[in-house]
């Protein structure tokens, strides 16, 4: 099993193909980071082409149906992101949960369906402000991660190898506002046990990633801290300016 520091980009929905150019260059560096694991989500019109672009990073898409195929316009099987070159899929990010409508049910279904067709999974959980002002951040969090965790034995052959989760406060997305160590520290640990409490030891193995307004200056102090794993970065995902600092603060020493 990998336990090497997983440092993730997410691209949401920016870029053409004129940002492959800084996937080449985060690609060209992270080949210098063997203990690394580095990976990029662009959005599904680029997944194609990067794939093509990079050889020591992963590729991965940034949402999927349950379904593998049928009547679902505009939406993408886990099979035609396998199809296309991805290597893994975030499913239940909050842009998602919330712009969607997507339940834990309907994130489950999804890393269900990626994980069974051999791609691998980040699932992201997170609380909103209100939730965290009304000190429910925990429950909430635990809830979410319940309901969303993949189960049976066709998708759970792939953990923890191929699921990670990623914890990613709603209120710390895209706003500069990045989490507590401690809190963030506090929340991996509950979301561990109920990594546990879903797959016994192999729960103890699934990577926990933090996101929510990484950036150089923070990297290093989240991605020391007990129970994290690596970071799922946005903003600071689109350059290899600003994403190389992140992968560097995961702590390898680069080979030449
Ligand atoms: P930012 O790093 O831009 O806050 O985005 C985090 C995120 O949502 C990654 O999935």
């Amino acid at each position: 099993m990998s336990t090497r520091p997983y440092i993730v980009g997410n691209w949401k929905m920016n870029g053409t193909r004129a940002l492959l150019a800084e996937a080449r260059a985060i690609d060209r560096s992270a080949a210098r980071y063997p203990g690394i694991q580095v990976a990029l989500a662009p959005p599904a019109t680029l997944i194609a082409a990067l794939r093509e672009a990079v050889s020591a990073i992963g590729v991965g898409g940034q949402d999927c149906h349950a379904e593998a195929k049928g009547a679902f316009t505009g939406d993408i099987a886990a099979v035609q992101l396998k199809d296309a070159g991805a290597d893994f899929v975030i499913v239940g990010h909050s842009e998602r949960r919330a712009g969607h409508g997507e339940s834990d049910a309907i994130v489950k279904a999804k890393a269900e369906a990626a994980l069974e067709c051999g791609l691998g999974v980040i699932l992201c959980v997170g609380e909103s402000l209100a939730e965290r002002d009304g000190g429910h951040a925990e429950t909430i969090v635990a809830r979410q991660i319940d309901g969303s965790l993949p189960q049976g034995d066709a998708a759970t052959a792939g953990v923890p190898e191929r699921l990670a989760v990623a914890y990613e406060p709603v209120w710390a997305i895209g706003t500069g506002r990045v989490a507590a160590v401690e809190d963030v520290v506090a929340m991996h640990a509950v979301l561990r046990e109920r990594l546990i409490a879903a797959y016994g030891d192999a729960g103890k193995d699934v990577r926990i990633l933090y996101g929510g307004s990484v950036n150089a200056s923070n990297a290093a102090a989240l991605l020391e801290a007990e129970g994290v794993g690596g970071a799922l970065v946005g903003g600071a995902s689109l350059t290899a300016e600003a994403f190389l600092p992140i992968v560097a603060a995961a702590g390898d020493e680069p080979v030449d």
